[in-house]
């Protein structure tokens, strides 16, 4: 299949940025976006539609398995990652690809993720004492430990910006991830980060939900976690 690829590309030193359009033709019908980019990166003497040299396009990937987050992107304006979206289901014959915008560009399609590492930080979520998982916690245990950091979430999320303070689900789902595990003293002072960084920033549209790549149950997480911070209840079956 021949495509056109648009890619916003940055110059790491002068900051500037161009679209760049390339058109390539890619055999394998089960290619992915990341398939392309691997591929044209190894095509020597690549040249864009007004016949540029092609410089080697700046992303990041690890596992390929759509399992680390590291290649999330936004693809024809939908926030993904490359290496899960196959270029014969966008049935375009053009794809359209940027790096996540609420993050620092370092160059082309790779982002500076500093931040969610920063808000993991200071929503203080590390344990302090032996953690043991009841039996009754391990739906949210487990949802809550799919999380790949990507921010895909945030990318769709209208309420979060890297300087605010409410931090997002990116900072959400690990949060909820101990929050049950916790001994009641911890427990205390996550929930005052919580509120203050999850419940009193989020809208509740879930527009978050839609994107998440790994299928998170994010509103079952929201429900359980919510009445255990800010309620102080009890969880319910992640599935009820
Ligand atoms: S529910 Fe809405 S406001 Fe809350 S994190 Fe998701 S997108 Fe953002
Ligand atoms: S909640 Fe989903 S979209 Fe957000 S960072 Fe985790 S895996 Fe990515
Ligand atoms: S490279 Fe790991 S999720 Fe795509």
């Amino acid at each position: 299949m021949e495509i056109r690829f648009n890619i916003l590309r940055t110059n790491r030193t002068v900051k500037a940025q161009y679209m760049q359009s390339i058109i390539y033709t890619i055999e394998d019908e089960n290619a992915t976006v990341a398939t392309a980019l691997s591929l044209m990166n190894e095509t020597a003497g690549l040249k864009d539609v007004d016949g540029n040299a092609v410089t080697p396009i700046v992303w990041e990937c690890s596992c390929l398995q759509k399992k680390c987050g590291a290649c999330a992107m936004v693809i024809n304006d939908h926030p993904a990652l490359a290496c899960s979206v196959r270029l014969r289901e966008l049935k375009k014959p053009e794809v359209t690809l940027k790096p996540l915008m609420k993050f620092p560009v370092v160059e082309d399609l790779m982002v500076d993720r500093t931040i969610l590492f920063e808000n993991l930080r200071e929503m203080k979520i590390w344990l302090k004492n032996e953690a043991r998982t009841e039996p009754v916690d391990y739906d949210m245990a487990y949802e809550g430990s799919r999380c790949l950091q990507c921010g895909c979430c945030l990318e769709v999320c209208p309420n979060f910006c890297p300087e605010g303070k409410f931090f997002g689900m990116a900072s959400f789902v690990p949060t909820a991830r101990l929050i049950s595990e916790m001994k009641k003293e911890q427990r205390e002072e996550i929930y005052k980060e919580y509120r203050k960084h999850i419940y009193e920033g989020c809208g509740k549209s879930l527009a978050c939900r839609k994107v998440c790549p790994a299928g998170i149950d994010i509103e079952g997480l929201l429900v359980n976690s919510n009445a255990m911070a800010i309620w102080k209840r009890g969880k319910r079956k992640l599935t009820e």
